[in-house]
This record gives C-alpha cells, structure tokens and sequence, in this order.
C-alpha cells in the first residue's frame, strides 16, 4: 500500500535513517565535547588552534565587575570573542556557571574559564585569619582548615584562591600584616607549605580543592612607614635570607601560581620587576606554575612611573616574566601589537599560554567545569566544618596575661557577667575583611558564645561602649558585594554616656569581659594605620571599667599587635583572639571558661608603643646591645624591647625546659646534628606547649641575626609529663645568603643555640662547624 511510503520506498528510508545517524554520530564526534562537559584536551593541540588574541584571552582575568573605567567592551562579550583565563570576584555560584557556559557553549574554542577569589580564611565557615591560624603553629591543623575552605569553595565553582599571602610583615602599621604568618620566615615557610597541600591536596586539580597562589611577589610587607602599597627597599641579602624564603617553600610545595606585588621592589615595581619574576622564580627556582598580577598592576605600572602608556605597561609587565593581567585589560588592549611588532617573541606568548592552559587541564576544568548546587549544599557551613572552626579557634588565641589566674572563669562563682565593647556584639567583624567577603554564614559574637555557654545559670548583661570606625573611610567599604560597615560616628557626648554605660554595667556585675580593638574594615588592605593606640575612645572605656576594681578580661580583636602598655600593667588577663571567624564566639567562650586551654603564640613581636616600628626579633646583633649593662636602651624614653616577644603566649598550666643537648659539639659542614630538650608539664592540668629553638652563628663572612627560628613542635602534654623533644639542625637550617659572597654558604664557625617557649629563651647550648 502507498499509504504507508509517504518518503518512497523503505530502503531509501533505511539508508535515509543510516546517513542521518553517521551525520549524528560525526556531529557528536567533532562537537559534543565542547556543548558542556568536555573531555582532557590537549595544550599544544588547541594553542596550534588559536588566533593571537584568543591567546592573549588566555593571558587575562577579567573582572567580574568594571574595575577600570575605560575597559571598553562588557566583559563577557570579550568570553563570547575570544574567551578569558580567569574571571575575578564572581562569587556567586549561579553567576559562576552563567559565565563558564558563556565560555565553554559560546566562544570558539570552548575553553573553561579558571575562576579566582579571595578565599583566605574559609569561603562559608570562616576560620580565624591567617594571623591567627599562624599563632597555633600547628601546620596541620592549618592544613585542615584550608582543606576545608578549598572544599566549600570548589563545590561554588571557585577554582582558584588568592591564598596563602606570604609576605613577611616587620611592621604592624601595616594593615596587612593580618594576612599572613608574621615575622618570620622559617615559620612562615612552614605555614605556607601547610596552606599550599590544604588548598591544593597532593596535586593541583584534586576534586574538592582549588589552585593557591603565593602572593604577593615580594617585600609587599616592607613597604615604606608601613603604609599599604609604598614602595619597599630590601637589599638582596634580605630579600633572599626573609622575604623569599616562605616563597621559595611556596613554589617546593608544588604552589600553582604566583601573584606580583604592587608596589616598587628597589624603584623596579613587582610587577615588572624581571629580577623577581625572570631570575628569581623561573631560573633560579625553576618554577613551572604561572604568575597572575595583582588587581589592576599592570595598568599601574603607568601610575608608578615605570611604563610610559598602556602599551608600554603591557610589554614591560609580560617581557618581566608576568603571565597574567589581573583585571587591568591591559594585555588585551595592547599585547597584540606588541608581537605584531616583533618586540614580543610568539614563543614567549605561546609558553605562558601553555602554563595557563596546562593548569587547566590538569585541574579537570574541561571534564568538570559547572558547580552543582546540590553538591554545594552538601557541603557548605556542616556541622563538622564548623566544629573545625572552633577548634582551630581555641588552638589560636594567645594569652598573653593571666595575673592571679583571673582566667578561666569559674561558672561555678560567677551569678553575672558584664560583656562590654564594640565588638563584643560584633558578627562581620570577627570575621576579618576577607572573611567577610566571600559568601560567610552565620557568626557567632563573643556575646552570643558566652551566653551559649552560661546558659541561663549566670546574668549576662550587654553594654556596646563607644563607637568605633575609621577617620578616612575604606575604599571596600564602597564596594557592592562587602557588607561591612563602619559604626557611625558619635559626638563626645554620646561617647561619654557609653562609657557611663559600660561602667554601670561593669559595677552591677561579678566580672568584666572587655571586647575592643579593630572592625574588619581597619585591617587588611588599604588599612594601615599611623598609631596603635586603641582608637575612638577605647582606652578610655578599658581603664573606666578597670577603675570599678572587678575583675576584668580584655579580649582583643584585630589584625595586628595594638598599643596595650597601660592595659599590660592594669588589667589582670589579656587574651589576644584576633578575627576568630563564624566560630568565635564560640571558641573564645570554650577559653574564657577553662573548657579549652590556650597555647597560640606570638608570630609578630609585640611593641610597646608605634615608635618601636618596625620591630623584629631576628635583627642583627649591633653596637651597643640591649644585654649591654651600659645601654639597656637604644631609646631613652621606652624600653626598646618588644613588650611581648616573637614566639610568646600563655597557658592554663605551665611548663618547664631543661637539659638541652646538641650532638656531636663539634662537626663537619655538611654534617646534620640533633638538639633535644626535655619539656615537663609542671602545672596541673593538661595543655599544649610551642617548643621553639633558635641559633645563632656567631662569627662569619656577615653580621648575623641575634637569634634565628629553625625548628619548633607544638605537644600535648598530660599534668605532670615530661617528653624529650628532638629537631634536627642540618644544611637547610644553617646555610644562609651571604652578601660577601653573593651566594648561599655554610660557614665554618661557632654557633649558638636556645630551646624554649618563646625568643628569649634562656636554655643554652653551642656547636662548632668545620671545615
Ligand atoms: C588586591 C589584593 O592586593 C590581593 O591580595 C587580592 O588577591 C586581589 N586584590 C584580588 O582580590
């Protein structure tokens, strides 16, 4: 019947159906990897396919909202051209997925977009700031906490964080000190190394982690008078013996990238600077990741004096060895021309394309490039993520003064508590600048902790005292996407009433926990300060509720030491809790009440007054000494010692080092030997100790610094124990760059060594090296 053959007949709608499924099946085959997932594709393959300026894309972050004025085309018609490296500060997952389809759906070459935000200290559950993980010197834990942050990140389509920040800081003006280890550098190896394995896992591209980045590449934190952003002057000896070293442990421990500084390294800005991104990182260091800029740097070369316009930005920043424009445009603008006119080689193009694209692939962006909102909801903000944070809480808070064992309180006595402060009701601001910028749960204040753990045995009662906020605004402050706000101003009036406040409630009640310092917004970038003088009033409130003569805790929150001199004589116990995050108030409460007993300690010596800055422990020994009998100042006014040294912190209990040996005394250079010290619980209740040791070389080819860092352990030990601790001090610790020589060298001399809880320890030995 001709009815059922409306086509003809049935072989010809056979062999139709057969060319429609090879048509199908060839279609499949050429483009279904790249209509969403796609499978590992090959670098060199697909740069052989792409046009220069999809190269240059590749060399690219843009910014997911404008951050320069005249950046032309919206960013995501630049996707849909040419494709993009990275795209910046898009936080939200939806968002996150919109652009990556843009990418991989609409542009040429299909190409995933690497996305990168701040996440420094936790993306939903904050951990304390990088400060305050530092003061546990536990890098495991530290580990643990990244690993963490990375996860919840991955799960919004965060694949890249600007994290960890390694720059040594000397100088607590600086806003930024907050952001990494402190002033050391064996220490802020170590730290660096932990936060690299925590974000990255075994290697770049592990599912549930994200690609780090050691920034900022290098002397950020010496910058002139610590004001954010001033040039820094290091001499190359101090570069490589301090601010490379945490750096260098970066790039070891395998650090996907690199971002360049912002200012002027020695009148050469970072992000130009061949010496750092060419001799430093790629030939001496042999390193193999890529080098994004900071936000914007490259464009400021031109602000800077450095470049004469953007073309000339452009061709300084990538012929130094800068793979990456952070959000500038300005590689997109002109790097073109730049090949075109020979003076950019295509090869130097294609290498740093290849880094970007090999990181790509190896992080399975191209098989995995969405983030699934139910996996995310997974994953966010549990119960176990959140009981980390405590911990990781109760493990960095310092105590730094205990007269008359004031701390832990005892619930037992206590019928009311006075909670007092600007920040003792704070939520944003116990999160830190950062952490308050990706997408932060809940917090708990230091109120609420307090109150969680009193339950309603114990009268809690609340009292804000003035407010605080910054007499120059911060530029963040104005950005849409940052929920943190200053307090508002107040007339002296209305301060006065509030500490009449403070006060009142203090004498209504059996103890004061005294709540001050810095909102988030006072520290961090662009948050350096001229004084550490508690500000807006809170010196005034401390020492009115002191005068009531009740006991009374201060709890400190901020990203940096503050001037606490008068507090350090007056006010019984000081605990340092820095930005503690979503858990703090929680975790402060566990130490405040005995349930967690404190060991943070010192990563920064804590000065007495602003003068003493910069200020560092491991400074070279001078004439006129401060153990000279004769000048036991170098000024007349203060003491010119730290009023708590590198290293410091308290216990519930205490402990007690003694019988330190170093084995053999006497040895060849190339040899290693083993120094052990005994340690004892002596108090009676459990806790941790940081067991420290530090040399000192006391003759050579150049001064060298009274005493250096080189091996530490963080116990636990029982009430009563006792354990032999062992490090081992080889090459690696006693070799340092010698400015004599313009090399590494081990030099055959006799040297000191202390082991103890902090760097004035006084337990001695020495060792002799030989030739
Ligand atoms: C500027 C900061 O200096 C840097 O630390 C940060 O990673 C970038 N902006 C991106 O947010």
């Amino acid at each position: 019947m001709a009815t059922n053959q409306p086509h003809g007949p049935r072989w010809l709608l056979v062999l139709r159906l057969t060319q429609a499924l090879m048509v199908a099946a060839l279609f499949v085959f050429t483009f279904a990897p790249t209509l969403s997932a796609q499978a590992k594709p090959n670098a060199q393959d697909l740069l052989r396919q792409m046009t220069l300026q999809e190269k240059i894309a590749q060399l690219t972050q843009l910014p997911g909202f404008p951050l320069v004025k005249d950046a032309g085309e919206k960013p995501e018609d630049t996707v849909r051209k040419y494709g993009a490296g990275s795209a910046l500060w898009i936080s939200d997952p939806k968002e996150i997925n919109r652009w990556q389809h843009i990418a991989v759906d609409e542009s040429r070459l299909h190409i995933p977009i690497l996305f990168g935000l701040d996440v420094i200290h936790g993306y939903r559950t904050i951990f304390p700031a990088p400060i305050a993980m530092a003061s546990s010197w536990d890098p495991k834990m530290i580990e643990a906490a990244q690993t963490i942050a990375a996860r919840e990140a991955r799960s919004a389509g965060i694949e890249w964080t600007f994290a960890p920040m390694v720059d040594i800081a000397r100088d607590a003006r600086w806003g930024r000190m907050v952001e990494g280890a402190g002033e050391d550098p064996y220490l802020g190896a170590a730290i660096a190394r932990a936060q690299v394995a925590g974000f990255q896992g075994t290697q770049p591209g592990d599912p549930d982690r994200v690609l780090a980045c050691a920034k900022h590449f290098a002397g950020y934190g010496a910058a002139d008078g610590g004001r954010d952003y001033d040039s820094s002057y290091v001499a190359e000896e101090q570069m490589w013996n301090v601010y490379l070293k945490p750096f260098k442990a970066a790039a070891d421990a395998g650090v996907a990238t690199f971002m360049s500084a912002y200012m002027d390294l020695n009148d050469i800005p970072a992000t130009g600077n061949r010496w750092l991104l060419h001799d430093v990182l790629r030939d001496a260091w042999n390193y193999k990741g890529f080098v994004v800029s900071d936000a914007v740097a490259v464009h400021s070369l031109i602000t800077h004096g450095y470049a004469r316009d953007g073309q000339d930005a452009a061709y300084k920043a990538f012929s130094a060895g800068l793979d990456m424009d952070m959000a500038s445009g300005t590689y997109l603008q002109y790097l073109a021309a730049e090949v075109e006119h020979g003076r950019i080689p295509m090869k130097q193009i294609d290498d740093a394309v290849l880094r970007i694209l090999e990181t790509k692939i190896r992080m399975g962006l191209f098989e995995h490039p969405y983030s699934d909102d139910a996996y995310m909801q997974k994953v966010l903000h549990t119960p176990e993520h959140l009981e980390a944070a405590r911990k990781t809480v109760q493990h960095s808070v310092v105590l730094l003064r205990n007269e008359n064992k004031t701390l832990p309180l005892d619930r037992k006595q206590i019928r009311s508590i006075a909670v007092i402060g600007p920040l003792a009701d704070g939520e944003i601001d116990l999160l830190g600048m950062w952490g308050s910028m990706t997408k932060p749960g809940p917090t708990v204040s230091i109120l609420q902790g307090i109150k969680n753990k009193v339950g309603g045995t114990v009268k809690v009662e609340f009292a804000h005292g003035p407010n605080i906020y910054r007499e120059i605004p911060s530029f963040f402050e104005n950005l849409a996407m940052v929920p943190m706000k200053e307090q508002p101003k107040q007339s002296a009036e209305e301060v006065r009433k509030a500490i009449d406040d403070a006060v009142a409630a203090a004498k209504r009640s059996d103890v004061a926990v005294v709540a001050v310092g810095e909102i988030a917004l006072m520290s961090a970038e662009a948050a350096s300060r001229s004084s550490l003088k508690l500000s807006n009033g809170q010196e005034e409130l401390l020492e009115a509720v002191a005068a009531t003569g009740k006991p009374i805790v201060l709890v400190l929150i901020n990203g940096r030491p503050l001037d606490i001199t008068w507090a350090s004589e007056h006010v019984p116990a000081i605990l340092e809790a820095w930005y503690p995050g979503s858990e703090g108030g929680n975790g402060i409460a566990d130490v405040l009440f005995g349930d967690a007993n404190p060991a943070g300690h010192l990563t920064v010596s804590w000065p007495r007054s602003t003068g003493q800055l910069p200020i560092y422990y491991n400074h070279n020994r001078t004439q006129a000494p401060e153990d000279d009998p004769d000048f036991t100042s170098r000024y007349w006014d203060i003491k010119s010692t730290p009023l708590y040294p590198f290293g410091y912190g308290l216990s519930y209990t205490s402990f007690s080092y003694d019988n330190l040996r170093v084995g053999p005394a006497a040895s060849k250079i190339g040899a290693s030997r083993d120094v052990s010290v005994d340690v004892t619980n002596t108090g009676s209740r459990a806790g941790d100790t940081v067991v420290q040791l530090y040399i000192h070389q006391r003759a050579g080819s150049a001064s060298r610094p009274v005493r250096e860092l080189k091996g530490f352990q963080r116990i636990t030990l029982a009430a009563g124990a006792k354990q032999t601790i062992h490090f081992t001090l080889g090459t690696n610790e006693l070799q340092f760059w010698s400015p004599a020589t313009k090399t590494w060298v081990v030099e055959p001399e006799q040297f000191d060594v202390w082991a103890g809880a902090d760097s004035t320890a006084k337990l001695h030995g020495e060792f002799q090296l030989t030739e």
